[in-house]
This record gives structure tokens, C-alpha cells and sequence, in this order.
């Protein structure tokens, strides 16, 4: 008889974004005349921009020709796009990274699921609180997490790092040492960063514990501020302990199209073992590589008008963010986020829950957002609302909820 896989019976039901649409969908069958304001997406909502979309056709085209049809991509993408990406996202910021240091994949959910694999089941992880949830739930998958106890919704074998308001939703160094430490920024869900001094911190303390740094920075394109890093790699030494996530969904709307790209740098070592041939093994056996037309799409993003375009959509949200943070401020709710990210995270007012919350806002203002706590339980009290609506919408979500 086979047997399956049982850690994946110990997941728990991720009954966040279900949750949400069932209790939306329950609140519109009994409010049919009710205009509901979604503020809980995160994904794009703009098209993709003209010189995504010239880029495109004109594979599709090359894929109808005989002369210039392509089959498998090389295993860690075309050259093209992995020497635009070096140039532009690293080499610009004055970070040499090379072009066999960069892996294109469909994306930072698969990536960041996937990076695990490489690593030994021994190895004890930490994560931030609240947090992405792929990051446990890939390691839970694997067997990595130990038991998992409802009361504090916590797993016995993770490092949980909480990211409170005293520490402006950063983590701290945990108590206990981990082997592999999860960070993303700027953060989704609170929509924090950390500055480079901060960050430095981090690889200096990942490289005296031998530790590894998974770091996320699917919205590095929303940074604003000038002492925040683009890249892990502006510290000294992120080479020697640092894997990075990117992403084209958040900066150029590839949510659907799907790309994104992992650096691996040569100089990572376990011992003697490069981590840069592991993951090209792992690349090389298990994916067959984005597709040509979405690599060239993607090469379109950092085009003279593809950089421009795309830099216009940014702004558009990030006006959205800014009305919803200033709005909520003015009304004297307690918000941070919305300034390096299209995410505000806000204290839920008069010691509500975050479910509470959501309930009162979806029944006062008829408008959706996401509960903190869904996002681990150091975001109990708080709630997120994106900046990926339409401006219209969110200026009148925020109207509708000052007159709450
Ligand atoms: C922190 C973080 N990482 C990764 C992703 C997924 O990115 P992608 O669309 O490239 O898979 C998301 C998506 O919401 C995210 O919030």
C-alpha cells in the first residue's frame, strides 16, 4: 500500500484569504445593493506596460518561425535576460554579481518553496512574525518543523521572530541560533524595511554563526527611501552568506506572466559545498525553465521605456499607499508601511481583534482587508490593507472609513 507524504497532514487549513472571500461573499448575498471596496489583494491590477507587451509579440512572432523558434531554454535562463538582470539590478548598484550566479525561474513563490531542498533536514530555520507564509509551510512540507501546537500556533522546531511595533516591525537576533534565516524586505505583510546598517547586522551575525540568509525582495521596486538596500548584496560579506529572491510580479505586473530570478552566489559554501551547484543541479533536474517569450518580456522591463513605464505604475500604487496612510492617520488610526511598500499595516483601534476589525470595517465601510493575525499570531491587533486597488476606489474606501 503507498504511503503519502504525512507532514503535509500536519499543516494546518490556511484558512486566511478563504476565509476572507467566504465571509465577502456572505456579506454581499444579504447586502446585494452594497458597493464592496477590496483592499485586501495582493496582486497587481494595472496592465502590463507597452514595451512588455511590444516584447511579446514580437517572440510570439520568433516562435512561428523556423529560423527563429526556441525549445528548451538553457537551464538557468537565457543569457539576455541573466545579463541584463546582472547589469541592471546589481552592477548598477555597483554589486558584481555574475551571470551563472543567476537563476531565472517562473517566480519568488516557487523559489522560495523550492530553496529548502538544498538544505539538510537538520538544519533549524527562523522566521519573522508575522510572515510570507510559504516559508513555513515549504519547511513544514519537508519535515522540517517539528509539531505544531494550535494554542499558539507556533511549530516546535521554529525560530519564531516576532516583528513588533517596539522594534518597528523588525526582527532581533533570536535567542536560540538558527542554520537558516528567512527575511524579506520590504516586508509583506507590514509593509517595514530595514536599513542597510540594519541589514549589515544580519549578514555580519549570519556569517559569525554560520548561518544561511534567505532573503526575499519580491518589492524591492517600491523603495523610496535612500538608506534602504535594494539588494542584500550592498552589505559586505552578503556573498559569503546570503541567497536573494526577485520577482516580476510586483515591479512590472507579472503576477499572471509569471517570472523571477534567484542569485546563488559561487562564494557560498557549506564547508567545501557550493550552494550555487546544488541549486543548478535542483534548477537542471526539476524545471524546464521560464518560457522565451516571458524572458524576453522580461528583458523588455529594463528597456529605456520598459523602466519608465514600469516606474509609472510603482508611483500609481505607491500614491495609493500614501492616500491610504495619510487618510488613516488623519483619523487617528495608528499606521506604519506604505512608504518602501504597497502594504499599510494598522493597529486595529479599541483593542479589536483583527477579525473583529475586519468584520466592523466590512459591515461599516463595506470595504475588505486582511486580518493580521492570519499572518502569524504576533499580528493579532493589526490589519493590512494594499495599495494594488484602482485610485478611485481607494480614495473611497478611506473616505467611507473616516466616516466610520
Ligand atoms: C514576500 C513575497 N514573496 C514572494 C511572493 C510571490 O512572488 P511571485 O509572484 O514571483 O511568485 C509574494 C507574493 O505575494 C510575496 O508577498
Amino acid at each position: 500500500m503507498f504511503k503519502v507524504n504525512d507532514n503535509y497532514l500536519k499543516l494546518p487549513g490556511s484558512y486566511l484569504f478563504s476565509t476572507v472571500a467566504r465571509k465577502q461573499r456572505e456579506y454581499q448575498t444579504a447586502n446585494p445593493d452594497k458597493k464592496i471596496i477590496r483592499l485586501s489583494i495582493g496582486d497587481v491590477t494595472l496592465p502590463l506596460v507597452p514595451a512588455v507587451i511590444d516584447a511579446l509579440h514580437s517572440a510570439v512572432d520568433e516562435m512561428g518561425n523556423a529560423e527563429t523558434f526556441k525549445g528548451y531554454a538553457p537551464d538557468l535562463g537565457y543569457e539576455f535576460l541573466r545579463k541584463t538582470i546582472a547589469d541592471n539590478d546589481y552592477r548598477a548598484r555597483g554589486v558584481n554579481i555574475d551571470e551563472d550566479e543567476i537563476f531565472i525561474s517562473d517566480g519568488a513563490k516557487s523559489d522560495s518553496a523550492n530553496i529548502q531542498e538544498i538544505f539538510s533536514l537538520d538544519n533549524k530555520i527562523a522566521v519573522c512574525d508575522p510572515v510570507y507564509p510559504v516559508y513555513v509551510d515549504s519547511n513544514v512540507m519537508a519535515g522540517r518543523t517539528g509539531t505544531y501546537d494550535k494554542d499558539t500556533e507556533r511549530w516546535s522546531d521554529v525560530i519564531y521572530m516576532p516583528c513588533t511595533a517596539e522594534t518597528d516591525f523588525a526582527p532581533v537576533f533570536p535567542k536560540e541560533e538558527p542554520d537558516i534565516i528567512y527575511l524579506c524586505f520590504p516586508n509583506n505583510p507590514t509593509g517595514s524595511t530595514v536599513t542597510k546598517d540594519q541589514l549589515q547586522q544580519w549578514v555580519d551575525y549570519a556569517l559569525k554563526i554560520g548561518a544561511v540568509i534567505i532573503y526575499d525582495a519580491a518589492y524591492e521596486a517600491y523603495i523610496s527611501e535612500d538608506n534602504v538596500p535594494h539588494t542584500i548584496y550592498e552589505c559586505n560579506g552578503a556573498k559569503g552568506c546570503a541567497i536573494e529572491l526577485r520577482s516580476f510580479s510586483k515591479n512590472a505586473g507579472f503576477t499572471g506572466t509569471r517570472l523571477g530570478f534567484t542569485v546563488v552566489p559561487k562564494e557560498l559554501k557549506s564547508n567545501d559545498v557550493s550552494l550555487n551547484a546544488l541549486w543548478a543541479r535542483r534548477h537542471g533536474t526539476k524545471f524546464n525553465g521560464a518560457p522565451y517569450i516571458i524572458q524576453r518580456a522580461g528583458e523588455a522591463v529594463y528597456s529605456e521605456e520598459g523602466k519608465k513605464q514600469t516606474a509609472q505604475q510603482v508611483a500609481y500604487y505607491m500614491n495609493n499607499a500614501k492616500v491610504i496612510r495619510e487618510g488613516l492617520s488623519s483619523a487617528g488610526y495608528t499606521v506604519s508601511g506604505g512608504v518602501n511598500a504597497p502594504y499599510i499595516w494598522l493597529r486595529t483601534p479599541d483593542k479589536m481583534t483583527s477579525w473583529e476589525f475586519f468584520d466592523y470595517l466590512l459591515e461599516n465601510a463595506n470595504v475588505v482587508g486582511t486580518p493580521g493575525s492570519g499572518f502569524g499570531p504576533s499580528g493579532e491587533g493589526y490589519f493590512r490593507l494594499t495599495a494594488f486597488g484602482s485610485y478611485e476606489s481607494t480614495v473611497e474606501a478611506i473616505e467611507r472609513i473616516k466616516k466610520m
